[in-house]
């Protein structure tokens, strides 16, 4: 009797041996991260998932501040730019690492629209345009933060009527959930007291080599847009909806993307490389995939889906070597990407753009999945 039970405690221990317990990744010491900002507890918060996959998330601009994938061997890295600490944030030469962006992502011609017959002039922070929501956009402001599980962090914010000169008290809360199939899961929604526009986005650098190893133009890409809005010098859509047959836009088969980078093309001139929006082929109906990239060498993937009809496909190009962030690394010129779902960039004054203005009798929802995976 004692010899069996003896096999089969060592049965078990072997069988315990033997489960792959989830890697942990060092992960940033939250009791030195924060600070805080307008009067308000910056805070960090790590969620992680059952396959070891981890992200650490601020409430001061909602930022992604690291995020931790496996490569096909099961080795993390952590794939996206940032900081160790509040400070470096406060610092940076480019303040949108990693941020939620509102009240209205990408650029508004002239930061001015006219909605149901009043001018609306926004506050102007890119040359003579508004910018990722203005002076003080959703990036730089404190969010209301509650962790409900492991998983899920949930933030909320109301913007007041007239901040940075749109209408309209805007509820806003956004929830970023790490899913058990290594999604990043992001889920936005936002009620107002009076219309106004309202296109939310995330603004995580990616690098799928790890933050800091170097640029982003062997990285693969592939976006599922037959379509893009081509822009004038100030980065603004001209109106036109271009077909990218044919063109250094046209990313439908999966295709370096440095390859076509340095070509002669008056529109990667205008925006120093790609900085332009994809009309998705899903026409914004529901959750498709919008964007998939490939890393060769680590072997990790990236695939986007949204219910928007746009992304907006950045390569860093005012990435310029000045910032140097986690573990000393420096952020070199297009040493990341960025994916951001959204509707267009100025459709407040482009009336054959899908229209992003928020009535008060709606609620807006609008979701964005980077979904990681190796081969
Ligand atoms: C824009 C770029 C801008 C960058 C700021 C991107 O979403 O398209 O033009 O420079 O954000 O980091």
């Amino acid at each position: 009797m004692k010899t069996i039970n003896l096999f089969f405690l060592m049965l078990l221990i072997l069988a315990f041996a033997c489960t792959k317990a989830p890697r942990q990744v060092p992960v940033m010491d939250a009791s030195t991260f924060g600070g805080q900002v307008d009067g308000k507890k910056v805070e960090l918060f790590t969620l992680r998932n059952a396959k070891g996959m981890t992200v650490q998330i601020t409430n001061y601009g909602g930022r992604v501040v690291d995020l931790w994938v496996p490569d096909k061997n099961g080795n993390f890295s952590d794939v996206v730019l940032g900081y160790p600490t509040l400070n470096g944030y406060l610092n940076s030469h480019e303040i949108y690492f990693g941020t939620l962006i509102g009240r209205y992502g990408n650029r508004i011609g002239k930061g001015q629209f006219i909605l149901n017959d009043s001018v609306y002039k926004l506050a102007v922070n890119n040359g003579p345009n508004h910018l990722h929501g203005g002076i003080k956009g959703f990036n730089n402001v404190v969010w209301d933060a509650v962790r409900s599980d492991d998983n899920t962090l949930l933030l909320s914010y109301l913007s007041p009527d007239g901040e940075e000169g749109y209408p309209g008290n805007l509820q806003v809360n956004v929830t970023y959930e790490l899913t058990d199939n290594n999604e990043l899961k992001i889920d936005y929604k936002a009620t107002t007291d009076k219309p106004t526009p309202v296109n939310l986005t995330h603004h995580s650098y990616f690098n799928l080599k790890g933050a800091g190893e170097g640029d982003i133009l062997d990285h693969v890409m592939q976006i599922y847009g037959s379509y893009y809005t081509p822009v004038d010098s100030g980065l603004i859509p001209t109106g036109e909806i271009a077909s990218v047959e044919g063109t250094v836009f046209d990313f439908r088969t999966p295709t370096a993307i440095g390859a076509r980078i340095g070509d002669d093309n008056q529109q990667l001139k205008y925006g120093l490389g790609y900085d332009h929006n994809w009309v998705l082929d899903s026409n914004g109906d529901s959750l498709h995939k919008a964007a998939k990239v490939v890393e060769p060498v680590s072997g990790r993937i990236m695939e986007v889906y949204t219910n928007e009809p746009g992304i907006q496909f950045y390569t860093g190009n005012f990435l310029a070597g000045k910032d140097t962030g986690k573990n000393g690394k420096v952020y070199p010129y297009r040493g990341a990407l960025c994916l951001e779902t959204q509707h267009f960039p100025d459709s407040p004054n482009k009336p054959a753009f899908p229209s992003a203005i928020l009535d008060p009798e709606e609620e807006y929802h609008s979701i964005c999945i980077y979904k990681f995976s190796a081969e």
